[in-house]
């Protein structure tokens, strides 16, 4: 493993990746693959941009020739396929993009992968394609899939066409399904970063519903460090759950991050729910701390560490708030925000 190509590198995980893999490999060359959709941002890589085993290919993962293109001139031998459609309110409401590039340009990748012989390719996945996950439960590998919206069905045919090429083909794959990740450069329509800007600017929370739904809200870094161990001892053909283990409710999430930025809970809004919304996700995260993983920081500070970061970074995220951003706000938020409280 040499030549590392990260698609989907200018997103949040994908950065937060790219910049671990330089750091910790002297020796990696990683070549970031992006579209730079509304959610890729060259400001996420500043901190690399003068490393010289750092390049950057602006191209779509569905474009077969710009991909081989790519893997040929860089001697691509790992792909780590972070590229995709990941907002599932955006999915509700348009998922014609989720499927183009969260099916077909998986598959366009596996097809690469599988004509050049490349060593490894890690598909990066999410909790959400098991579906509601009931109180009491804990989602393992072995689990049936059951994925309730558009982002989760999209990422769980992606999955699937990654096992089929792992028995068809015996190409070397991997897939690690990580929970709600939150740190540095999140595009802040997540819910964590969402929520941080607004109430820096002292404007409503809108939570979703009763707010009591549970994720399991884990440090980004710690998701990357989880990822490449997977990516060199993970056992081929297999999945890997990345996740702190410990769902939160997200009104706790709320409180947290109030505390955090000494803001009043008068900021809360109750708003209509996301349609098909997953009340809970819970992963048993058994099998990725047999490899020797544990995750450094808990929820709490993982939420802590992220509301600092934003309150920090003003620069990196009032930009993308006044563009294609509001829109989008309006949008999604106009109508549920003039509501009364559910
Ligand atoms: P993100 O939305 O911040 O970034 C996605 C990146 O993919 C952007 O840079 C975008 O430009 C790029 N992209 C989109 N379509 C593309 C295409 N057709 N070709 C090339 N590049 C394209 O996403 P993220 O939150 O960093 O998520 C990264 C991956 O991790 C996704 O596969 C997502 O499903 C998965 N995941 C995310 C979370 C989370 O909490 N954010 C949790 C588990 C899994
Ligand atoms: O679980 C992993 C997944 O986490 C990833 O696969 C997705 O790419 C990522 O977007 C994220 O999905 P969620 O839907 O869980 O994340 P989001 O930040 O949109 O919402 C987190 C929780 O907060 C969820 O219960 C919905 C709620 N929410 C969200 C928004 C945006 C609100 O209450 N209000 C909001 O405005």
């Amino acid at each position: 493993m040499k030549n590392i190509l990260v698609t989907g590198g200018a997103g949040f995980i994908g950065a937060n990746f790219v910049i671990y893999l330089l750091e910790k490999y002297p020796e990696y060359n990683v070549i970031v693959y992006d579209k730079l959709t509304y959610a890729g941002n060259l400001d996420n890589l500043l901190d690399v941009s003068d490393e010289p085993r750092h390049h950057f290919v602006k191209g779509d993962i569905c474009d077969p020739r710009a991909v081989a293109d790519t893997i040929e001139r860089y001697g691509v031998d790992t792909i780590v396929n972070f590229a995709a459609e990941t907002h599932v309110d955006r999915s509700i409401l348009d998922p014609d993009a989720f499927i183009q590039t969260d099916v077909y340009g998986t598959y366009v990748l596996l097809e690469a992968a599988r004509r050049f012989g490349l060593e490894r390719y890690n598909q990066i996945s999410t909790d959400e394609v098991y579906g509601h996950v009931p109180p009491g439960n804990a989602s393992r590998e072995t689990d049936p899939i059951a994925p309730r919206s558009p982002y989760a069905a999209s990422k769980a045919s992606g999955d699937l066409m990654v096992q089929a090429y792992f028995v068809t083909y015996d190409l070397p794959v991997t897939i690690t399904r990580g929970s709600n990740n939150i740190g540095p450069y999140q595009y802040p329509e997540k819910v964590v970063p969402l929520f941080a800007t607004n109430a820096i600017d002292q404007q409503p929370l809108p939570v979703y519903g009763d707010g009591r739904q549970m994720r399991e809200y884990q440090y980004v870094v710690d998701h990357c460090e989880a990822i490449d161990l997977v990516l060199h001892e993970g056992r081929l053909g297999e999945t890997y759950n990345i996740g702190t283990g410990q769902p939160m409710e997200n009104l706790q999430m709320v409180e947290i991050l109030l505390d955090e930025l000494d803001r009043p809970p008068s900021l809360i809004r109750h708003v209509t729910d996301r349609p098909g919304h997953d009340r809970r996700y819970n992963l048993n995260i058994e099998k990725i701390m047999a490899l020797g993983w544990r995750p450094r920081h808990t929820a709490e500070e993982a939420i802590r560490h992220t509301a600092r970061w934003y309150r920090d970074n003003e620069w990196w995220w009032r930009k993308i708030k006044s563009g294609e951003f509001r829109e989008y706000y309006e949008k999604q938020y106009g109508e549920r925000l003039k509501e009364e409280s559910p």
